[in-house]
């Protein structure tokens, strides 16, 4: 019998910058584990074929990433829930001849928020999320799951907003940016899922006067790892809670299709990939 090493990969173009080898080189050492996993630029033309010749190059599973999840959720011959929803696949497995996908990002999201802010959504009616674009989708349907009953979709082009918000039902309502100081008034949580405050960008300018102290404030920005942003709601006072840990929570289910383990999200792994962020070695 001829032995392979399993191996997995994410799939994107660009991919240099994925920091998802770290992470699931850290976990295959950890649990003592024998894997491989590494990146494969792939230009979108080449994509179906790529995936149609996966398993014939040696791969078990692998993550998309940008700007290949519309097509990958397209090309499953099962998907979950959460990819149909969104129709969107970042994360594919083999089950015997089927080619599974998920979508992580929710499950990301959430563990995240879970692990850094504890009973964060035992008190959940309003949201209000900044941004329209494939990462808003994600979010809203987290925050759909855990029962938010009032989602403001805040964007600089109201028109995407009132697509993306059409699509999700009547919870979600789509909110001119001048109104958001009024959409931040009894908010439970400000989610920021625009590239603003991202390195080499912007920061986001907002007045959060009318956001009540409590309300969780949270971005999926998390390069630098504090946003203009996050500092702002940690200088007011409002609990904060960074992006990288959805990063590092959206790849566990992933490690598991493919290794058979389950692995977690320690202090260990977050600190890596923060010295990776900051070049300070930890
Ligand atoms: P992603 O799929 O990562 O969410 P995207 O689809 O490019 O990325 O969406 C980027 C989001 O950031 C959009 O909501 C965009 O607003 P528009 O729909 O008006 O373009 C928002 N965004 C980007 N630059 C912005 C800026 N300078 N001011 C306000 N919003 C901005």
């Amino acid at each position: 019998m001829i032995y392979h090493t399993p191996k997995a990969c994410v799939i994107g173009h660009p991919i240099a910058h994925s920091r998802s080898p770290i992470i699931h080189g850290y976990w295959l050492k950890e649990l003592g584990l024998e894997g491989h996993y590494g990146r494969e630029d792939v230009l979108p033309e080449h994509f179906s074929a790529f995936i149609g010749s996966l398993r014939s190059n040696g791969y078990i599973g692998c993550n998309v990433t940008l700007p290949h999840k519309e097509a990958a959720f397209r090309l499953v011959d099962r998907a979950s829930v959460r990819a149909k929803e969104l129709q969107v696949a970042n994360t594919l497995w083999f089950e015997g001849d089927t080619l599974c996908g998920d979508n992580t990002d929710i499950e990301g999201f959430l563990a995240n928020l879970d692990d850094r802010a504890t009973g964060w959504s035992k008190k959940l009616d309003k949201a209000v999320i900044l941004g329209a674009g494939g990462a808003s989708a994600s979010i809203i349907a987290a925050l759909k799951e855990r029962g938010a009953s009032d989602i403001r979709l805040v964007n600089r082009t109201l028109a995407r907003a009132e697509t993306l918000a059409q699509r999700f039902g009547p919870t979600v309502h789509a909110t001119e940016w001048s109104d958001l100081a009024q959409a931040l008034e009894h908010a439970d949580l400000l989610v920021n899922t625009t590239s603003l405050g991202m390195k080499g960008q912007p920061d986001l300018d907002l007045d959060l006067a009318s956001l009540p102290l409590s309300a969780l404030v949270t971005d999926i920005v998390y390069v630098p790892l504090e946003t203009g942003l996050l500092r702002q709601a940690r200088q007011r006072g409002n609990p904060v809670a960074d992006g990288l840990g959805m990063l590092l929570h959206q790849a566990v289910p992933g490690f598991e299709h493919w290794f058979g383990k389950r692995p977690t999200v320690t202090p260990a792994l977050r600190a890596l990939i923060e010295a990776d962020i900051t070049g300070v070695a930890p």
